[in-house]
């Protein structure tokens, strides 16, 4: 079965209260495993790649892997640019046939952002591509994670329904303290700002920076609007430490061996998220 449009796995789970999770997937393995696992838990699932994963296969190649994996695994599941940051990136990723794109113009002035959201839904909705933007700016925890800039900035609820008129967007990734990377602490949730976005805005919200955030505050946010929730952090940090473990334990190993290892980290993580998000059991 090939890839859906995003929002058909998010706009069901929207209606439902669980949330999709959304994996960051920068190689072949990575793909593999997500799918795998997705299959075996009966979930859908998003397969994410973006600037952060572009630098080890550009969209085109991306694309064409992710496709043929697919092809192998019946669990519905969607192809989605994370965190565009050109529209030359968004075109690229049209082209290969990615189910879903995101611009991050979270940084630009406002009227940037909207402008250029409204010239993306405009290209992607006829193609049935689902399209994701942000307001608000959701910033980094640790400086590991490539995604989100130094500051961050709470969503605003006027805004936020002021953007989603006019740009027509399928789905807002909003800052309610959520953040990219290992939080220093507990992170802290707005959930009373949460729950006026949703009221707010008639779309389904993304929880952008998963990894750290506690089961219990993501089952509050899954009645508050959010049901899509992004996870990268977690995926690369159990994949490095199983290398670098590997290299000072001074073994020896043929590369494709250490790598499988590493990945071999990948699929408890990626089953916790399908269940916390409530995705387990809904494809
Ligand atoms: P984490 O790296 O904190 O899991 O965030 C991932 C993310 O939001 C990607 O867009």
């Amino acid at each position: 079965m090939s890839f859906v449009p995003m929002s058909d796995l998010v706009g069901k789970a929207f209606r439902r209260g669980y949330a999709v999770p959304a994996f960051c997937a920068w190689n072949a393995e990575v793909m593999e495993v997500i799918l795998a696992t997705a299959e075996k838990l009966r979930a859908p699932v998003i397969l994410m790649s973006g600037p952060g994963e572009f630098p080890v296969l550009p969209p085109a190649s991306m694309a064409a892997v992710a496709y043929a994996i697919k092809a192998r695994y019946d669990t519905p599941a969607a192809l989605h640019l994370d965190h565009g940051d050109s529209m030359e990136m968004v075109d690229q990723c049209i082209a290969a046939r990615y189910t879903s794109v995101m611009l991050d113009f979270s940084a630009r002035p406002f009227e940037e952002n909207v402008e250029a959201l409204r010239q993306v839904v405009g290209k992607a909705r006829p193609k049935g591509i689902t399209v994701e933007g942000e307001i608000g700016r959701i910033g980094k925890a640790d400086e590991a994670a490539v995604e989100g800039g130094s500051a961050s900035a709470y969503t605003d609820p006027g805004q936020a329904a002021d953007y989603v008129r006019r740009t027509g967007v399928d789905l807002l990734a909003v800052s309610v303290g959520n953040k990219h990377g290992f939080y220093k602490g507990q992170p802290h949730l707005e959930f009373e700002l949460l729950s006026e976005l949703h009221a707010a805005v008639p779309v389904p919200l993304v929880m952008h920076g998963g990894t750290g955030i506690p089961e219990k505050d993501i089952r509050r946010s899954l009645e508050l609007g959010i049901a899509k929730v992004n996870v990268a952090s977690e995926l690369v940090h159990g994949f490095r430490e199983s290398l670098m473990t590997q290299w000072r334990d001074g073994r020896n190993l043929w590369t494709p061996i250490a790598l499988a290892e590493a990945a071999g980290t990948l699929p408890a993580v990626v089953e916790k998220w399908l269940r916390v998000t409530g995705a387990a059991g809904k494809a």
